[in-house]
């Protein structure tokens, strides 16, 4: 994981695979930094300052925007926090401020923070009902149109850009279709271009898949590959996967369709409403905007931008 100030997605260089040894030496990081991630909650000591508390954390939030330009001063201060003392038990630290001292002098600390942070749990067709009404209201739209823009935003490790690859392929869209697909962690970036998902997982994926409104048969689309499951690489070739901040970094084309799903989430009120609006300037007339279950535009400033085509499915289209 790079923890250098972050590149501009049009660059297109962020795109390209790494092979080889930097390939390699990237993959091993990325296993080593899986290993270290941590199983369970932690809080402060009871008699640690919650005022003071509150301090060091916005202190070091300051320092890592200031210093590597990760702003997560705006993320849910609750959720924050909890990770914070994750990692700050897990190296046997004392207070917030002894972690800030490790994460500013220390480029391998942030990479870790940056693991700890980004919550980055996914599944393939996560929450199969959201597909299956994407299929039904969302695809007769596309149908119309000659070139599809899609924006996978906070893709994580891939397994939804590949979802929606796999639903594009079986409706015919997907030769027309052109997928970017974006996280703020580098380290997650990589792994979605890899296409390796975890073999024990596919019985869980292929129930999403047929509940999701799947036409064939889930195993064709990956190779069992040591214990990992190889994603057919014709699912990958219109798909451009790099990394890019949502709080930071500029919209970067305009699109037909965006997926943004259990993102927004993790942000404050305010951010929530900066980032609806990067999606509102990035989206075409009547452009598609999808949520995660648990999100919406209800009371935000986008609320009447948009219409909902399938409410519960958090399906949205921009009207004006
Ligand atoms: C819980 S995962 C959701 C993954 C996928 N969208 C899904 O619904 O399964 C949240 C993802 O958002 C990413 N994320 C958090 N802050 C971000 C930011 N500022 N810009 C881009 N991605 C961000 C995290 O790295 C993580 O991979």
């Amino acid at each position: 994981m790079s923890v250098e100030p972050q590149r501009d997605l049009m660059d297109g260089a962020a795109s390209a695979p790494q092979t080889g040894d930097a390939g390699r030496r990237r993959e091993d990081r990325v296993r080593a930094a899986a290993a270290r991630s941590l199983p369970h909650d932690a809080t402060p000591p009871l008699s640690y300052d919650p005022d003071l508390e509150r301090l060091e954390i916005e202190l070091l939030l300051e320092a890592i925007f200031r210093h590597y330009g990760f702003d997560f001063r705006s993320y849910a201060y609750a959720s924050i926090r909890r990770r914070l003392w994750r990692r700050i038990e897990a190296e046997g630290l004392a207070t917030v401020s002894a972690l800030q001292d490790r994460v500013l002098h220390e480029p391998a600390m942030m990479e870790q923070l940056l693991l700890d942070l980004s919550i980055n749990v996914t599944a393939m067709f996560r929450d199969p009902a959201f597909y299956l009404a994407f299929r039904k209201t969302v695809v007769p739209l596309l149908r119309t149109y000659p070139f599809i823009r899609i924006w996978h935003a906070g893709c994580s490790t891939g397994e939804e850009v590949y979802s929606m690859a796999i639903l594009l392929q079986e409706e015919g869209l997907y030769d027309r279709a052109r997928i970017y697909a974006t996280d703020i962690n580098e380290v997650v970036v990589h792994r979605a271009r890899a296409g390796i998902f975890p073999l024990d997982r596919m019985q869980e994926y292929t129930e999403n898949y047929i509940r999701a409104g799947g036409t064939r048969s889930f195993s064709e689309y990956y190779v069992a590959k040591y214990d990992g499951a190889l994603f057919s690489p014709s699912l990958q070739r219109n798909v451009v996967f790099s990394q890019h901040n949502l709080v930071t970094d500029r919209s970067f084309a305009e699109f037909n369709v965006i997926l943004c799903r259990n993102v927004l989430i993790y942000f404050d009120r305010e951010l929530q409403g900066r980032v609806q609006g990067l999606f509102h300037e990035s989206l075409v007339h009547l452009g598609i905007l999808c949520l995660g279950a648990k999100e919406s535009l209800r009371l935000s400033d986008y609320e009447t931008s948009y219409e909902e085509l399938s409410g519960p499915d958090r399906i949205y289209r921009k009207v004006r």
